[in-house]
């Protein structure tokens, strides 16, 4: 069980979990268009054992049965993503009805049972359709982002309690565009220069396009922060962590908070960005009235001026790992939330991921309770800290990774897909259930 309880973190302060549409939907019928993550997975060597999410955890249809284990569970707050191709097949203009009435009767779901439904636009499955046009180097995906912004706040905006654009801005460029390893799966410095650009306009015109429609408040994004250490203390290494913290850890956040680019990444992409992009930094720069981070580890640093465009090399390090290889750091997590308070002043915070891939429940729950440690001893430092969203509810499709990883605090078997809560879930329940 946690040492923690829920007063330890003030009266207002709410937990929840997160999952995300193609790790969990399936329920790929009904008129719901292709995404870039079907054909992905599709296609053999992308993902471990050559998993995909066409069916994944039947959320589609069993999430009836999931909110009651979220509510059991004492739960506050859902985070959740809309499929765009669920809800515009072709990613613009023609709606699907079904897909709507799905996330209709999730929502309204919620609401019946006391859950504060926090929704992403997008959590990485663009529709196929745009990509077929470039996906995310074509600036024209920024307006037709906008435009499924306006939509879904117009549609569900009033039942939800934040909304936020993208998830992980980092993963739908750098890994997808630059590392080759999420969808559409490029290795080109050109494209991946284009998407972390057009990917902050579309959050943006987004942000405008939503308070137009009248959805005006809650609305945020979320990144995901890791921690960038030098791998010794060669001044080349440490150079090499600080050119990693300001793509990973600076880029995005300043791109939409500040409205400027760090210029360490700067001057290496200017080449490959799109050439007007100052001109775009104002339209980046919207107020936002909360921001996510994602925060799981860290990576260590070595220089190596052979490797193009970032001259380093990144590997795991010594520390205690979860059973995926990533290094258990809760330090790291105050240290963010601490930096972000402090670089970006007045917006509320949330901890909108954090987790573990484990077996071993006594080790899930005791990350858990480290990172609550991190938590608290952040709010001590005055970080307006309002929530915490624990990543996730059931093990699901781990994008490359397949149904390998193990994040759920709910075991589903794999033939069957029944919910198996683990200790974990009960250790949850037992801290929150009022
Ligand atoms: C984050 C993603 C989430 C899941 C966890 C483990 O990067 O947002 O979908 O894959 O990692």
């Amino acid at each position: 069980m946690f040492t923690h309880k829920r007063a330890d973190f003030g009266p207002d302060f709410i937990f929840g979990v997160a999952m995300a549409a193609h790790q969990i939907e399936g329920g790929q019928t009904d008129g719901r268009g292709p995404s870039i993550w079907d054909t992905f997975a599709n296609t053999p060597g992308n993902t471990r054992n050559f998993d995909n999410g066409n069916v994944a955890c039947d959320h589609y249809n069993r999430w009836g049965e999931d909110l009651d284990i979220i509510r059991d569970g004492g739960f506050d707050a859902y985070r959740f993503s809309f499929s765009w191709s669920r809800l515009m097949p072709e990613g613009t203009i023609a709606i699907n009805q079904a897909g709507v009435d799905f996330y209709d009767r999730l929502i309204d779901g919620m609401l019946e049972r006391n859950i504060k439904p926090l929704a992403t636009l997008y959590h990485w499955d663009l529709p196929s359709a745009l990509q077929d046009r470039g996906g995310w180097m074509n600036r024209d995906t920024t307006a037709a982002f906008a435009d499924y912004a306006a939509f879904a706040a117009e549609k569900f905006g009033s039942r939800l309690e934040s909304i936020a654009t993208f998830n992980e801005p980092w993963c739908i460029t750098v890994l997808s565009h630059f590392l080759g390893a999420h969808a559409p799966g490029y290795r080109d410095v050109r494209a991946t220069a284009r998407a972390m650009h057009h990917v902050l306009l579309a959050h943006g015109l987004g942000i405008k396009a939503m308070r137009e429609v009248g959805t005006n408040k809650n609305l945020g994004i979320v990144v995901n922060m890791e921690k960038c250490d030098p791998a010794s203390d060669k001044p080349e290494d440490i150079e090499a962590a600080a050119l990693g913290d300001a793509i990973f850890n600076q880029f995005f956040l300043d791109g939409v908070l500040k409205g400027t680019y760090p210029e360490k990444v700067t001057n290496i992409l200017e080449p490959h960005l799109p050439k007007d992009w100052r001109d775009d930094m104002a339209t980046l720069n919207q107020p936002l009235d909360w921001v996510g981070i994602n925060y799981y580890t860290r990576f260590l640093y070595t220089a190596d001026p052979k490797v193009p465009v970032f001259p380093f090399t990144q590997a795991r390090g010594p520390l205690e790992k979860t059973n995926v290889g990533w290094e258990i750091i809760p330090e790291a997590l105050t240290e963010f939330l601490v930096r972000v308070s402090n670089r970006y002043p007045g917006l509320p915070i949330y901890v909108t991921e954090n987790g573990a891939s484990e077996t071993d429940e006594a080790k899930r729950i005791n990350f858990f309770d480290r990172h609550f440690a991190a938590m608290v001893e952040a709010k001590r430092h005055g970080v307006d800290l309002r929530g915490y969203i624990a990543w996730t509810l059931i093990d699901n499709f781990e994008w490359a990774e397949g149904f390998t990883p193990k994040f759920g605090i709910v075991g589903m078997d794999p033939v069957t897909l029944d919910r198996h809560p683990k200790d974990s879930y009960r250790a949850f329940q037992q801290m929150l259930v009022k």
